[in-house]
Order: C-alpha cells, then structure tokens, then sequence
C-alpha cells in the first residue's frame, strides 16, 4: 500500500531480533538480565542516542505517565498524544507532549511522520463505568471509532506493533464461580458499556492484524493501583472513582467518608473481589509487551494481575494499617456493572512476556498511592490532606 509518511517499520525486525537474542544469549552466557539487555539494545541499533520513539496516546494520563517514564529510562522517547481531556500537562515529564485528539486521523499520521514513530501504545480513552452506563454513545465514539482512526493512521505510517489498553472489564462475571480466576479463553459478559467498547476495540484490532499484518498485544488490566514510588506522578481521576484513593481520602483528613457498594455479593465477606495490580508493574509489561518478539500479524490478549483477589474490606484494612488511623466507610447498595469478583490468572503474560508482578503487595500499593497523595501533587482533586490528629495525639 502506499505509505503516506516516510516511515520504514524497522521495529518489528529489530523487537524480534531483540527478544530472540536474548533468549539465546540468556540460555549461552548467563549474564544478568540487566547487562544483557544494554549490551543487545546497543547490538539491536535501539540504544544511538535518544532511542526509537513510542507514540503514547494518553500518556497524560495515570497509567500512560507511568509508562513513558518506564520508556524513557529504558531509551526510548516516549511522544505523547493527548487531548488533556482528564490527564495532565505536569504528568508528560519524559518526553514531547502533542495535544491531538485520537480522533484526528490525519494530525497522527503528521506526528507519526514528525517523530518518525516506531510502535504505539494506546491509553487514551474514557474509563469511569457509570458514566459509561449513562452515555455509552459517547464511550462508543472515543473507544471503538477514535481507535479506529489511530489505525488507520498507523497503516498509512506503516508502523506494526500496537500494544493496547485492554481490561478486566471484557470479562465481567459470565458463568464463574466468584474464587475462580480467570484466564485470557474464559468467557466474555461485560457487565457495563465499557466492558463492551473494550471487547469491541479487541476485535476491531485483532481484525487488522489478520488483515494487513499488524502485531498487537491488548494487556487486560485487572485494577490499577498505586504510585511512582518517586512521588512525582500518581493516580490524578476527576471525579476519582477508585477504590484507593477514595479509601486513602477517607482515612486522611477531610475526606468524605467511604461508600463500600454492596456487601451481599458471593464472596468471603460479602464484598466485591478485585485483583490490584501496581502502576509501575504495568508499566514493566507495556515495556515487555512493545519488545516481544511475536511475529506481524499476531493478535495477543493477556491479562495483567497479581492472580489474587482482594475485597473491599482488605483494603479497607490496608489503608487503615498504613495510615495508622480508621477509614470511616458505610455500606450502600450495589452499584450497576459490578460483577462480584474478577482476578486474573497472568500465566500467559508471565510466559509470553518474561513479566511477573513485582511490586503488587497491598501493603505496598497503599504505601505508594499514600505518599503520592500527601505530598504536592497535580489534578484538580488534589487533596492536601489536613491530617486529623489521632486521639492519643489531642492534648
Ligand atoms: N485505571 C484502571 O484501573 C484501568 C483498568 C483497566 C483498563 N484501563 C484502561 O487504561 C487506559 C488508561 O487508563 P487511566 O486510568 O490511565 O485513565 P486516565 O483517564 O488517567 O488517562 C486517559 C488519558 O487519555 C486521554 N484521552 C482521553 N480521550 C482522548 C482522546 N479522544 N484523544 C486523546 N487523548 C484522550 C486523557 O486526557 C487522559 O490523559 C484506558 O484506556 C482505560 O480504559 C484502566
């Protein structure tokens, strides 16, 4: 097809070239993974200078944020692409920030071309699921068709490697058990929307991959959790509607106190089951995920999770262990699109990918949304906590 920005699809070859050598070489030489991996991205032509550039649409983003930094301190230039919709300037910090709406096929194939752009992670989309269940035509649009325009514009571009921002949400609870965890082939029943743009956009890119050679990889997350253990970025949604934050709020100084939707559900204490998996694990598998040596025109879904449910209660009890002070919580009805429980199991990501969550301990997830939440931060929720002394600490 005729290609309409100068733009040769070198990644696929030098991504395949990668991982190959560095399963040979790990088997031949035992190196540490660390020194391997230099030594081959020099090897590869993927470490001259400021390396290949990953478009990251959303990267404005929670999730995105995350993972240009992980781009970038692996040498890659990570170019993100955001409407600002509900990311932040102050969160692109590694890397050029283009607004542009995903929508615009023709101002990505001018980046693509600008940046001379190598792979694509697509973030960029609309998230809460009530609001999915109030306006699903608006979920529809930014979803499926501005995904649709990304593809396009990334064939016209000839750049082969997608790696896109999947979810848990393809699932919903379908015919298992509330303890079963849940593998890529189980059964999809989203429960809202959402789910249903998602499972949507799926099959739309693994279409293209069959038609036209793309290789794709959709990571479905399972609960994203947690900070930059830096404290520079963090989880920044407006209204936030996650589970963490609202807990570390309600803990916290003058957070309003927790709604806990539902405690009839199924499950051990009768509230809902999630699977938390850490940003910055995430992140790790974007990087896994863009590197894999899986050949053009491969369509690959993985779950991304730790493979262990938490309730809302355990957290509840986390946030309240780390902060050393109670969350004050009610208990209020189930709310529309829950379902029970949903825990992944990551086998396929950890084999395909040589991925394994590292960082994904409750514990440790609460420690960092925490610190993220307390020091100086960006987004309009930005809540600087008047922490409210403990008892023992009012003279
Ligand atoms: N946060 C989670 O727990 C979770 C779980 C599963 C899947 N996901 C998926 O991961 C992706 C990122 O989630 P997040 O939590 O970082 O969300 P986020 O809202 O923080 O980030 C989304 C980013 O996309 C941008 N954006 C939205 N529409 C756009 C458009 N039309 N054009 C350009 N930019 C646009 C926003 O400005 C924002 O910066 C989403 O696709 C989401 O569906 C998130």
């Amino acid at each position: 097809m005729q290609r309409d920005c100068d733009q040769r699809d070198r990644w696929g070859q030098s991504a395949h070239n990668l991982g190959l050598l560095r399963t040979r070489l790990k088997q031949g030489l035992g190196l540490p993974a660390r020194e391997l991996d230099a030594t081959l991205r020099i090897y590869c032509g993927m470490d001259q200078g400021r390396g290949p550039a990953v478009l990251v649409t959303g990267g404005a983003g929670y999730i995105g944020a995350h993972t240009a930094k992980a781009l970038h301190s692996r040498g890659y230039t990570p170019v993100v692409y955001d409407n600002l919709s509900s990311g932040f300037r102050a969160a692109v910090q590694w890397g050029p920030l283009v607004e542009g709406d995903v929508a615009d096929e023709e101002r990505l194939v001018g980046v693509i071309g600008a940046h001379r752009v190598q792979a694509v992670i697509h973030f960029a989309g609309l998230i809460e699921v009530g609001r999915s269940v109030a306006n699903p035509d608006l979920f529809w649009q930014v979803n499926v068709a501005a995904t649709c325009s990304l593809l396009t514009a990334m064939r016209r571009c000839g750049v082969g490697r997608l790696v896109f921002s999947s979810s848990a949400a393809v699932y919903g609870q379908g015919g298992r058990g509330p303890m079963e965890t849940i593998a890529e082939d189980a059964e999809k029943a989203p429960a809202s929307p959402y789910g249903d743009t998602k499972h949507a956009a799926e099959w739309m890119i693994a279409a293209q991959c069959r038609a036209y050679g793309l290789t794709a990889v959709a990571l479905r997350y399972f609960n994203a959790a947690g900070a930059d253990p830096g404290g520079a970025i963090g989880e920044a949604h407006e209204p936030e509607t996650h589970l963490i934050p609202l807990a570390i709020s309600a803990a916290l100084g003058d957070g309003k106190p927790l709604t806990v939707f539902g405690q009839d559900f199924d499950t051990p204490d009768g509230t809902c089951l999630r699977d938390y998996i850490h940003v910055t694990d995430l992140a790790a598998a974007h990087l896994a995920a863009v590197e894999a040596p899986f050949a053009p025109g491969v369509f690959e879904p993985l779950n991304l999770g730790t493979g262990h449910g938490r309730s809302v209660l355990e957290v509840v009890k986390a946030v309240e262990r780390v902060a050393g002070r109670p969350a004050r919580y009610s208990i209020g009805p189930r709310r529309e699109g829950d379902p029970p429980s949903l825990v992944a199991n990551p086998a396929r990501a950890e084999k395909l990918l040589g991925w394994r969550a590292a960082h994904s301990s409750l514990d440790e997830i609460v420690a960092d949304a925490m610190r993220w939440e307390r020091g100086p931060r960006y987004g309009a929720g930005a809540r600087q906590f008047r922490v409210r002394p403990r008892p023992s600490e009012v003279a």
